[in-house]
């Protein structure tokens, strides 16, 4: 029923700081399946765009769309807890005195149950899912590269293995969309292409949708079968990834021309 309906679709986006204009009648999509790149120069209204999109500011105007319902006005508590759509920020967090097989585990707990009990592992029926969710931690840590460092406390380690942590812990509760803010900022070209590797396969193999809001153009071009750009709020243009480098246009706006 709702396989042609693309995953996100986001209606007419509009969202003011004062006199700024940070989002002015944005539309996009996200098609299911498809890894859609937003793009623009700084202060073009794309982390606002999340934040409007994930609940975490009210946009003045826009209707949201997610997976076929209508989620326009929930909040970004209730948007989260259910776990369809998830987002990162660009600073990274984990719980820095836990292992790393426990990070992932405390993630897929904290959506997968609804209540403090629960939770915390009280009860037959939840030991059996959190060996569930100890299976799925071990293939996310394998497939992130953690493996040699599973059992190591989430503070000792790189930035670059942190951030691996916090996007394999967002594949925990199995989301449809996951929502990317910078997610290659600060970090050294080897674990970019472990980043890489590891959002390829969460789409190819765990067929999740993402929107990806990225500076380093090789990594959009590489990754992102569509591109949006944004510029002063407003969208721009979109396409595929190869004309949207070659148009005049989006030259233009990052030339501030
Ligand atoms: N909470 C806020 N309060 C006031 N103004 C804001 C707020 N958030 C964003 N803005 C303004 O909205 C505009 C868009 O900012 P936004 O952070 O969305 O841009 P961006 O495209 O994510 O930029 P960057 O690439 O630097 O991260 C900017 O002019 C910014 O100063
Ligand atoms: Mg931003």
């Amino acid at each position: 029923m709702t396989g042609h309906l693309p995953i996100l679709e986001i209606k007419n986006l509009s969202k003011s700081y004062g006199a700024v204009k940070a989002v002015n009648d944005v539309s996009i999509h996200v098609d299911r399946g498809e890894i859609t790149g937003l793009i623009g120069p700084n202060g073009s209204g794309k982390s606002t765009f999340f934040d409007c999109s994930t609940g975490l500011a009210r946009p003045d105007t826009g209707k949201i769309v997610l997976d076929g319902q209508d989620i326009t006005g929930w909040s970004l508590n209730r948007i989260a807890r259910e776990g369809r759509m998830l987002r990162s920020f660009q600073k990274t967090v984990t719980f820095k005195a836990l292992d790393v097989e426990e990070n992932l585990v405390i993630a897929g707990q904290m959506f997968t149950f609804p209540s403090i009990a629960t939770t915390f592992g009280l009860g037959k029926m939840s030991r059996q899912r959190i060996q569930g969710l100890r299976e799925r931690a071990r293939d996310l840590i394998k497939m992130a590269g953690l493996w040699d460092v599973r059992h190591q406390p989430a503070g000792n380690l790189s930035g670059g293995q942190q951030k691996l942590i916090q996007f394999a812990s967002m594949l925990m509760p199995e989301p449809k969309l996951i929502l990317l803010d910078e997610p290659m900022a600060g970090i050294n070209p080897k674990i970019i292409e472990r980043v890489v590797d590891t959002i390829l396969y969460a789409n190819k193999s765990l067929g999740v949708s993402f929107l990806v809001i990225e500076h380093n153009i090789d990594v959009v071009t590489s990754i992102c079968q569509r591109v949006i750009v944004l510029d002063q709020g407003a969208k721009l243009v979109e396409g595929l990834p190869q004309d949207i480098i070659q148009d005049r246009r989006v030259r233009e706006a990052y030339l501030g021309g």
